[in-house]
């Protein structure tokens, strides 16, 4: 297949990248190469996809599948303006974030209500506008190639390469040792996807022609089981102590990423739809979703690859986690 990937250079679509030339696709990556670089064997076109001029070099060219993970209404409009005529397949990867109600436990497509499209005059750079953001870089795709799109709405994606630190800090935590402050209540729900998982049924869907709207998420599984799979995974028996969501509240930790902030925890009941979503519809459409452990392991071993200065962008620094621990025994 000649496959067109708007994107290409870092995390997921690079992964999309590197799976469908290893199945032995023509693949052509369009990035600015800013994030990283394209795998080995497949082609870089060098194109800033804001700059009208240099993207209309594309016009006139035909692609089996495209795959687009635009987070800017504007980018995808252009991107079906120039190529939706001639190309067989669009895959969208779209995110969670669309949906309207994140209190909701066990949502699904087209059972979970979505945000309205981003308003004409919003900014769409701004990270606050994500969800609706979305919400109309989808109904661009469907309206320029209606009945040849997937949809692909991702839950959080983990494992080796993720420059958001929303899954490493665990692994790379549990590895340090030292009692260990676990948020919340160990019977919390989380949802992860592995990188590579996500990617290879992209690749394999591309293969397929498989069309409609589906999350892109893992199974619903315990936050005391992620942590005893990662646990398991790199080969370490932590010391947990788990503290409840109302002290970590109280104490200004933050949920999910950031600065002081504790990744995969979100606060319940508000939250409670953000890692619950319904993943059999994807997995019976051939996602699969492999153990944590391996997940776990191999992101230890990329980060260890790492620069040793490199600055976090989720997770408690030493200091802060000691601290909190501190005050919560003698609370
Ligand atoms: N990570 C998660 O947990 C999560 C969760 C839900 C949904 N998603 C969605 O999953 C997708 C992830 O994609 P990703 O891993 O590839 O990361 P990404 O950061 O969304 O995509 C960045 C890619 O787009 C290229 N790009 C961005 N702006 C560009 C521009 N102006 N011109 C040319 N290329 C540009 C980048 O290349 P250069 O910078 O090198 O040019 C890079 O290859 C996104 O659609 C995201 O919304 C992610």
């Amino acid at each position: 297949m000649r496959m067109l990937i708007l994107g290409g250079t870092v995390f997921l679509s690079r992964a999309i990248a590197e799976y469908a030339h290893r199945a032995g696709h023509d693949v052509t990556c369009v990035a600015r190469g800013i994030s990283g670089t394209v795998p080995a064997g497949v082609h870089h076109l060098r194109l800033d996809w804001d700059d009208p001029a240099a993207m209309a070099t594309l016009r006139g060219e035909t692609f089996d599948v495209v795959v687009d993970v635009a987070r800017r209404p504007s980018q995808v409009r252009r991107f079906v303006e120039l190529l939706g005529e001639g190309t067989g397949h669009w895959i969208f990867v779209s995110s969670i974030s669309v949906y309207a109600d994140t209190t909701v436990p066990d949502g699904g497509v087209g059972v979970t209500p979505l945000l309205p499209p981003l308003a004409a005059d919003a900014d769409e750079t701004d990270v606050a506008n994500y969800g609706s953001a979305k919400v109309s870089c989808e109904d661009a795709v469907r309206q320029a190639v209606p009945g040849r799109e997937l949809i692909i709405r991702a839950g959080l994606i983990v494992g080796p390469g993720d420059p958001t630190d929303r899954f490493t800090y665990w692994p790379v935590r549990l590895a340090r040792g030292g009692e260990i402050l676990a948020p919340g209540d160990p019977a919390d729900p989380v949802q992860i996807i592995d990188v590579r998982d996500l990617a290879a049924w992209i690749v394999a869907a591309a293969e397929r022609g498989l069309r409609g709207t589906f999350d892109g998420v893992g199974p619903v599984i315990s936050r005391g089981e992620v942590l005893e799979r990662i646990a398991d995974g790199i080969g370490v028996r932590p010391r947990l102590t788990w503290v409840e969501q109302d002290f970590l509240v109280k104490h200004e930790v933050q949920p999910w990423s950031g600065e002081r902030s504790l990744p995969l925890w979100l606060p319940l009941p508000e939250y409670a739809g953000m890692m619950t979503r319904d993943w059999v519809p994807a997995r019976h459409a051939g996602l699969t979703a492999r153990d944590v452990a391996e997940t776990a392991r191999d992101t230890l071993a990329w980060h260890r690859q790492r620069p040793d200065d490199h600055r976090w962008l989720a997770g408690l620094t030493s200091q802060q986690e000691a601290e909190l621990l501190a005050a919560w025994h003698r609370r």
